[in-house]
């Protein structure tokens, strides 16, 4: 277990100090979707990424986000996301991240987070705690959605029918507020250290998620869908918290969800 997260760790570094480079050059920007960006960083990000687990694991699969992953054999898959964080990034907004997920089945092994403009490293290994920087982290201790700080993300793709602007007023006038990062990997990390009390978002796909979930789940959290079913990767919705807030949040989206009903969003 420890050479998977010792190789997750260095590649995350390796991908960062990619990244770094690529953030002081003029950014070049394709379109994968009307909104949907894709810069050079994130494919220099993804080839260092998916040649160095390669070479160390030659019997896993990769997904990664930008296609350059592969499939295999073994039970062994990588989750990547090479720059979570895109529209920060081409922006000059310093608020990005590297994200690498490992797991075994359907079962999280190893979670890396690695942001390089603050020097953050997120990370968990299943049943041994998360870590910031080496220092063990713990989700917070807030007990009330109303004085809870939250986070949220909206999608790039297909953005016209995604619900969530619904759910971001509701919890905006329920809590402390609700901020909005752009780095769904970041906010889960956020969650993991207690600085957000809460997460949810709509439509992630498990290289924005695997890392993350773990090192929530390891820093005492709680993730499951609205309704409280287990979270799957890639499933429709993400709900993250420090576990106290957890069914005060799961009742505001059955409450948006009723008046749906009703009213369709
Ligand atoms: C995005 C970020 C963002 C979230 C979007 C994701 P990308 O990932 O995580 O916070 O709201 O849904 O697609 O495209 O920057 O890797
Ligand atoms: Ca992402
Ligand atoms: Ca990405």
């Amino acid at each position: 277990m420890n050479s998977f997260h010792q190789v997750a760790v260095e590649t995350a570094r390796e991908a960062g100090n990619i990244l770094l480079a690529e953030f002081d050059r003029p950014v070049r920007i394709s379109y994968k979707g009307e909104v949907d960006l894709v810069t050079q960083a994130d494919q220099r990000s993804e080839q260092a990424i998916v040649a160095r687990l390669r070479s160390h694991f030659p019997k896993h699969a990769v997904v990664a986000e930008e296609g350059g992953g592969h499939e295999n054999v073994s039970g062994f898959r990588w989750y990547v996301d090479p720059l979570d964080g895109t529209t920060n990034f081409a922006h000059g907004y310093p608020c990005f991240a590297v994200s690498i997920g490992l797991a075994e089945k359907d079962e999280l092994l190893v979670g890396v987070v690695f942001n390089p403009v603050s020097g953050e490293l997120f990370s968990a290994v299943k049943g041994e705690g998360a870590f910031l920087n080496q220092k063990p982290i713990h989700v917070s201790a807030i007990e009330t959605l109303s004085t809870s700080l939250l986070a949220t993300g909206f999608p790039s793709h297909k953005r016209t029918q995604n619900p969530n602007i619904h759910y971001y007023w509701d919890f905006t006038l329920r809590s402390h507020g609700v901020r909005r990062d752009g780095s769904a990997a970041l906010d889960l990390c956020s969650v993991a250290c207690g600085r957000f009390d809460g997460f949810w978002e709509f439509g992630l796909k498990p290289w924005d998620t695997a890392a993350g979930v773990l090192i929530v789940r390891e820093a005492g959290g709680m993730i499951s869908d609205f309704a409280g079913r287990p979270y799957r990767l890639g499933g429709p919705e993400v709900l993250a918290s420090n576990g106290r807030i957890h069914s005060e949040m799961q009742q505001v989206a059955a409450d948006i969800a009723e008046r749906a009903t009703a009213n369709p969003l």
